[in-house]
């Protein structure tokens, strides 16, 4: 290629063309999956057996094969589900999706056959911190609802819109009480979603369960909404007063619910005559303190 030509190309054929001249490497795609994949498509319980922590575990692909043809990238099933050609898109949690840059990187990539590039074992990235000390933040949630939940509870999951119009890829999604509320802060026995994954509600979460999330795991969830349903930033989110809610639980011997108080007045519509021990689903609103209820009835 003559000077003059090496000049011109990236002006002809833009800069996607000028940078396609040096092959993209596993270097620089690994920090894409490490941060938005590797939650899910890690360990024992990564989905479909893919693994995308490793180089050879994208190489190896799913139980169903190969996931990146090399020299083939239209026809890899990596690059059909980051493109959302083929459904469920990914990542699972998205939107956001990946970028057009970030996109264009695995196709570059695929195209130049997987190359490994400069030690991979090198750009190994660190696990993620751990923060012990402090209150919960969504930080530690997050990565078990994305792993356990997202996968049914996202824009377009595996049983296609949110069940229950319930998302939960991101804290103001978990937090939203539009409809009703699922986390009241500060009030972990009034949190539907917290009764979902104890089986105090029922069905139980994951629905895809057992296995259900271990004891840490729920401690762990508890602890958060305890302490405010901190944002990552660690600002306790807003208490909905007035927010409604449907729960599910056991009736207990002075109107409750598995030990928390429900108000319940003249205006209470209850029904079936639900006793002490009974299952029942209790709608109503959060006063900022307990339950108002509007409706009380055996399940
Ligand atoms: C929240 C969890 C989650 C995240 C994050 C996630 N995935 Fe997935 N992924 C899944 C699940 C669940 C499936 C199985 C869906 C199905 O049955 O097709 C899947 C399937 C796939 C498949 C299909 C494999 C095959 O053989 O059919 C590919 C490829 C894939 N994911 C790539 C990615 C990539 C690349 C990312 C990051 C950009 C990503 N995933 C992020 C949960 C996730
Ligand atoms: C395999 C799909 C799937 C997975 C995984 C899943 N869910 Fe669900 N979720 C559902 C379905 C379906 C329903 C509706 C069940 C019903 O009431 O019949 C539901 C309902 C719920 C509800 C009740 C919503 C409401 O408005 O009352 C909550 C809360 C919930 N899920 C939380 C979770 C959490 C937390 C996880 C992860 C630990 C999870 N789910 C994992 C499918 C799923």
């Amino acid at each position: 290629m003559s000077i003059v030509q090496r000049l011109l190309l990236p002006l002809l054929l833009g800069p996607a063309a000028a940078l396609a001249q040096q092959a993209v490497t596993y270097t620089e795609i690994a920090p894409i999956l490490q941060a938005r994949c590797v939650l899910c498509h890690s360990g024992a319980s990564a989905p479909l057996g893919l693994r995308l922590d490793s180089l050879e575990g994208l190489r190896a692909g799913s139980q169903r094969g190969p996931v990146a043809l090399a020299g083939k990238p239209q026809d890899s099933e990596l690059l059909l589900r980051l493109s959302g050609a083929r459904q469920p898109r990914m990542p699972m949690t998205g939107p956001p999706w990946l970028s057009a840059a970030e996109m264009s990187l695995f196709e570059r990539w695929i195209a130049d056959g997987l190359p490994a590039g400069a030690d991979p074992a090198a750009t190994a990235p660190a696990p993620p911190a751990q923060t012990v000390d402090g209150p919960v933040t969504w930080t530690q949630v997050a990565p078990i609802l994305a792993r356990r939940c997202s996968k049914c509870h996202a824009t377009q999951g595996l049983m296609g819109p949110p069940p229950e119009g319930l998302r939960l890829t991101s804290h103001a999604e978990a937090l939203a009480s539009g409809e009703r509320a699922r986390v009241i802060p500060g009030a972990p026995e009034a949190s539907e979603l917290l009764r979902r994954i104890r089986g105090q509600a029922r069905p139980r979460m994951p629905y895809d369960g057992p296995p259900w999330l271990d004891e840490a795991e729920i401690a762990l969830i508890a602890a958060w909404i305890e302490q405010g349903a901190r944002d990552a930033e660690g600002r306790p989110a807003a208490t909905p007063a007035g927010a409604r809610l449907r729960l599910h639980g056991t009736l207990g011997a002075g109107w409750t619910l598995d030990g928390l108080p429900l108000r319940v007045g003249t205006g209470t519509r209850i029904d079936k005559s639900p006793r002490p021990g009974d299952y029942v689903q209790v709608r109503g609103r959060w006063s900022g303190q307990d339950v108002e209820v509007e409706r009380l009835r055996r399940r």
